[in-house]
Formats: C-alpha cells, structure tokens, sequence
C-alpha cells in the first residue's frame, strides 16, 4: 500500500461533495491494492498470533459472563494458546489467570462458568487456590520441600500465573504481553468517544458462536463496510430498514468515519426520517412491540483492534469477536445486548430484532467460505478497495504498522 493519493483541489468547496472524499481526507493510508496472500498465508498468521494476538489487548468476555461476586468463567483461546480462568472475587474484584494448576499443569477448571467458592481446587492432587490466586493449601504437604532454599521454590510463589487484565465498560480484556501499556492508553480517543454511553443499561439477550471457513479479516473485512447492503442479498435491503439509506444511485454512503490510532469507527447515511420495515411499523402501530428509538446514529460500527467490533443498529447493541482458529478458520462471536425490558411489547421488540439480526448476518455468512476460496485459489496476488472500503485499508494498514512494530521493538 504505498501509493499516495491524488490532492484534488476542491477550491472554496471543502471536500464534502467529492467523490473519493474520504481517501481525500486520510492521504496517510494511501489507495493502493491489499495483497491476497495475507488471507492464506500461514507464515502471515504465524506472525499474526505471535506479534498481535500476543501482544494486544484482546476482549475475552464481559462481566454479563460472570454472576456477581464470587464468580467465574473460563474461555479456551486458541489464537492466545491458553486457556484463561476469569475469577470476580467476593469483593467484586475481576482477575484473569492461566486456567493452569501450579503444581503439574493441570487443567484447573473445565467447567465454562458457575459460582466460585472460597477455594478453587485442582482435581488431580487437590492443590487449593484463593480467588485471587494465591496458593493455600496443599494436600500433604510435609512431603514437599517448601521455603527449604536451594533449588526450592517457595511456597508463596506458586500461586495461579495472573494475566494482565483490565474491565472497560463491563468488557474484560486481557494482555498476554509483558508490559503492555495501559488499557485506556490503548483504546485512546476511541475509549474516550464511548465514555458516556450507558453500556451498565444493556442485558446480553443472545449469543451465536459461528464456525466460518474464512480467515478471520475474511470475517472482518466483510462486516467493515456497507458498499455490499444494496447488492448482496433480499436481507440485507429489506431488514435494515432506514438504517443504510441509498443516494439517487442505489448507493449507500458512509456519513462518517474515522480513523482512531489503531481503531475506526463509521457511521451509515441513513434515512432522515428514520423509518422502518413495513411488518416493524404496523406491529408499533398496533402496539405489539415498543415504538422505534435510536440509541445515537441508527447504524454505528467501532472496530477495537484487532477483533472486537463494537456496533449500535437502532435500539440494540451487538458486539462480535472474531477468532482466528486457523488460516482458512474462524469462529465468529456474535452478541446482542438490548436495553432492560419493562414490557411485553419490549421483549417481543428485542426477539423480532434478534431474528432479523440473525438473517441478515446469514446472508454475510454465506458468502465467507466462497471468498476463502477465491483467495486461496491465488487468481489474484491483490485486491482494491474503492472509497466506501476504506475502514477495510484503515484497518489492513494498521495491522501492517502493528506488525512491523513489534517486529522493530
Ligand atoms: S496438577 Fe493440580 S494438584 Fe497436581
Ligand atoms: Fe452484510
């Protein structure tokens, strides 16, 4: 990607009626082509989990994940090569740990979730651990040779090996790195510009976890635009309702977007009037489900690198993490939050948005597995990206940066 943009001279007319505007307004992350082999590479995805998933901080879960105090979970993450135990101690406190016992590495905990009492216990020898990982007791331990010197460990190292772990907004994330700068320090301006919203409102509804035979930017690339809405498929025209208008050419626009250091976010030019399908409007006028609001713009997208999206379609949030299983595999998690119902009517509202949601993303689904295809048939060694991609170049160019900078560190 280093070709350079052409500096069209908008005269007095700034550049908002130009095309190309948005290539125009961020000339640093140039016009030129991606190259394929990325998708199908697995020395790219070699360096990819050594130098960014390794590196960064990645959201594993939130506290919806967890009941309260004196609670866990755990999540076996491939792409980290660990399995990470997710302890909300009874002072409210979230850690994350290797799910490792200290004694002969076992598996600590196999269950996925569930109240955490005093002691977390090993199954094979009984070693015991506090919530907060520190070792506590240890069957027979007058065979061991604690605290005795030498080549002995002691026994206050042998706690759970913590993880760094920091809680944004109810969601947990995790940095396997050494010294990894602050959460906050990481999300930047983008932390910043969500600051207020009231994520402690939300209720997680429902969960998917997808299994898709595409590479996981496969998986990204084609959620991070809205150049495909009008073209794809009959879901994708019909259920996003205003959200995604089109301009006299059957076109959808971004109305903004913006580059955040390693994060973007964009918006959809939607509908000024904000309507909605036709099956939604009658159900509201006859009061079966709860009248259209808009949390903030009807269509808004952040992608928090490398693999959380953070997303708001009218009355709902959703969130994806896309895992990279393996070069040619992905798992894609997909969560929708609703604000707290109060009625009926809310609850029938959040289940027709949740199944409209899903169709619309089994469209995009779908179409992963063919791409795939089409990349790892090396037709090609590149592909473009027009105007409307360019969260798609943002995001590749980011990734490249990352990358080289880990590798110059
Ligand atoms: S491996 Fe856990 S107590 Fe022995
Ligand atoms: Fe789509």
């Amino acid at each position: 990607m280093t070709a350079t943009v052409d500096q069209t001279d908008t005269g007095n007319l700034g550049d908002d009626n130009i095309a190309r505007k948005w290539s125009y307004r961020y000339p640093e992350l140039g016009i030129g082509a991606v190259t394929t082999d990325r998708f199908i590479s697995q020395e790219q995805f070699d360096r990819e989990r050594r130098d960014v998933f390794a590196k960064s901080w990645v959201n594993i879960g939130s506290v919806h994940d967890l009941d309260g105090n004196s609670s866990f979970f755990t999540r076996d993450i491939k792409v980290l090569g660990a399995s990470l135990l997710v302890v909300q101690d009874k002072k409210g406190d979230i850690r994350a740990f290797h799910n490792v016992c200290s004694h002969r590495q076992n598996k600590l905990v196999w269950e996925d979730k569930g109240p955490c009492s005093q002691f977390i216990s090993c199954r094979f020898h009984g070693w015991a651990f506090s919530q907060q990982g520190n070792l506590a007791s240890v069957p027979d331990d007058g065979e061991f040779h604690f605290d005795a010197g030498g080549d002995a460990p002691a026994q206050s190292e042998l706690g759970l090996v913590a993880v760094h772990t920091e809680v944004w907004n109810g969601f947990i994330f995790v940095n396997l790195g050494e010294n990894p700068e602050s959460l906050e320090e990481y999300l930047g301006p983008l932390g910043t510009s969500l600051k207020d919203f009231p994520f402690q409102d939300f209720e997680l509804r429902n969960k998917y976890e997808v299994p898709d035979d595409a590479n996981w930017k496969v998986v990204l690339d084609a959620q991070n635009e809205i150049y495909h809405i009008p073209m794809l498929a009959p879901q994708h025209r019909f259920l996003g309702g205003g959200a995604f208008a089109t301009n006299e050419d059957g076109y959808t626009r971004l109305a903004d977007f913006e580059l955040m250091g390693l994060h973007t976010v964009f918006t959809s030019d939607s509908d000024p009037n904000w309507h909605d399908t036709p099956l939604r409007s009658l159900m509201a006028k006859l009061r079966v489900i709860t009248p259209h609001f808009t949390l903030r713009d009807p269509f808004v997208f952040h992608v928090l690198f490398p693999n959380m999206v953070i997303g708001f379609l009218g009355d709902f949030m959703f969130t994806y993490n896309i895992w990279p299983e393996a070069v040619g595999h992905s798992i894609w998690e997909i969560r929708m939050h609703f604000p707290r119902a109060k009625s009926l009517a809310d609850r029938v509202t959040h289940d027709l948005m949740k199944v409209r949601f899903r169709d619309l993303l089994c469209e995009d689904v779908a179409g992963h597995a063919a791409i795939q295809e089409g990349l790892e048939s090396r037709a090609r060694s590149i592909f473009v990206m027009g105007d409307q991609e360019i969260q798609i170049r943002a995001f590749h160019k980011n990734l490249d940066d990352y990358m080289n900078r880990a590798n110059n560190a």
